[in-house]
């Protein structure tokens, strides 16, 4: 079988050839074990952290040699477990193979079985378990409610085009809000647009402060970060006082460990903070959201209130240009997966 296997820590953005493709035998489940065979990888910016020599933070490593970490969803082959039958669908966060051995008993975070009953309508491939009804339509529920986001309010959303942003934008506005987004270049924000969103500001225009000033003309009530950085601190001044930011993310510092190269931002950032009273909260999204996410999800999709959106590459060969795209040229919109093998 292939499998992608990280060839050098990433120094900054990850670049394709930090990965490298090998072929190796499939390996055999023990007593106990499920033998599963990959069918969607998703590709998440979490990945990032387990790919440093030295982890700051998350719970994976990944050493030189090794398969990348990530989730996917993936067919029972061959089960020596009496929980699992050939056949069974699991989202497992088995890395970048096409076979893996799991554990069931070992499973944590990011392990589930998977009713293909919720999965067979085209608002819903199951592709979208690694999307909208999953970790990051989690995540992206949950940053509506720790926002308190309500009808008549102006919320603000970075990585509008991201998995979590194109989600968070869709529920935004089923709670009758005016959504915001920031985008990068002229044909995401059109993407974002297109998606729901009353406006989107390209981050990368020369004008993006005099775009996003004409935005919000009556400043934001919300505004759910994903990105952090140079974005945040130009939307820092439109938010109200006692504004709700809940803090998603910050992908404009991965890569650059915990103490970015550059000028201490720190004393910006809290000045608006404390000055503005405003309520910065952080959260784990699958945690927070948790099950209840998931039905509301999964009722909002089939009733046709939100949608999946997604990027798909083909064949697990691609994960890594894909993947490092991600922090570069970066044309994706919505959720990126990996389509490694037929369901
Ligand atoms: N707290 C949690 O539990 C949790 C869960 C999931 C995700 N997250 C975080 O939430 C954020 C979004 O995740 P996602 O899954 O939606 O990611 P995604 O689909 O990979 O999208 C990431 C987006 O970030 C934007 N971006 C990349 N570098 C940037 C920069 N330097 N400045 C501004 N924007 C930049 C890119 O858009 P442009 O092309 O427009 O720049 C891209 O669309 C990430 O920070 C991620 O780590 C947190």
């Amino acid at each position: 079988m292939k499998q992608i296997i990280l060839r050098a820590h990433p120094q900054g953005r990850p670049r394709a050839d930090d990965f490298a493709v090998e072929e190796v035998p499939t390996p055999v489940p023990g007593p106990g074990e499920i033998l599963v065979r990959t069918l969607w990888l998703s590709l998440d910016p979490l990945i990032r952290f387990a790919l440093d020599e030295t982890v700051l933070t998350g719970a994976a490593r990944v050493a030189l040699g090794e398969p990348v970490y990530g989730g996917t969803v993936s067919r029972v082959v061959e089960s020596h477990h009496a929980d699992y039958a050939v056949g069974d669908l699991v989202e497992v966060r088995s890395g970048w193979r096409e076979y893996a051995v799991v554990d069931p008993a070992q499973q944590r975070m990011g392990f589930r079985r998977i009713d293909p009953a919720a999965f067979a309508s085209p608002n819903a491939p199951l592709s979208a378990a690694l999307g909208i009804i999953g970790m990051p339509g989690q995540t992206a529920h949950s940053a509506v409610e720790i926002g308190r986001v309500a009808a008549g309010e102006t919320v603000v959303i970075s990585a509008a085009a991201g998995a979590v942003g194109t989600i968070a934008g869709q529920i935004a506005k089923m709670r009758g809000a005016r959504v915001v987004g920031i985008a990068g270049g002229p044909a995401k924000c059109r993407a974002v647009e297109a998606i729901g969103y009353d406006a989107c500001v390209d981050y990368k225009a020369p004008d993006f402060e005099a775009q996003l000033a004409a935005a919000v003309p009556d400043k934001v009530d919300v505004y759910i970060d994903n990105v952090g950085g140079d974005v945040t601190m130009k939307v820092l001044p439109h938010l109200k006082m006692k504004a709700r930011m809940p803090v998603v993310g910050f992908i404009s510092y991965y890569g650059d460990g915990m103490e970015a190269p550059g000028p201490d931002r720190m004393p910006g950032f809290l000045r608006f903070v404390m000055s503005r009273s405003l309520e910065v909260r952080g959260f784990a999204g699958q945690m927070t959201g948790g099950q209840k996410a998931l039905d509301d999800l999964a009722q909002w999709v089939a009733d046709g209130k939100i949608r999946s959106i997604e990027t798909v590459v083909d064949g697990l060969d691609n994960a890594g240009t894909a993947f490092a795209d991600k922090f570069g040229r970066n044309d994706q919109i919505g959720k990126l997966v990996v389509r490694v093998g037929k369901e």
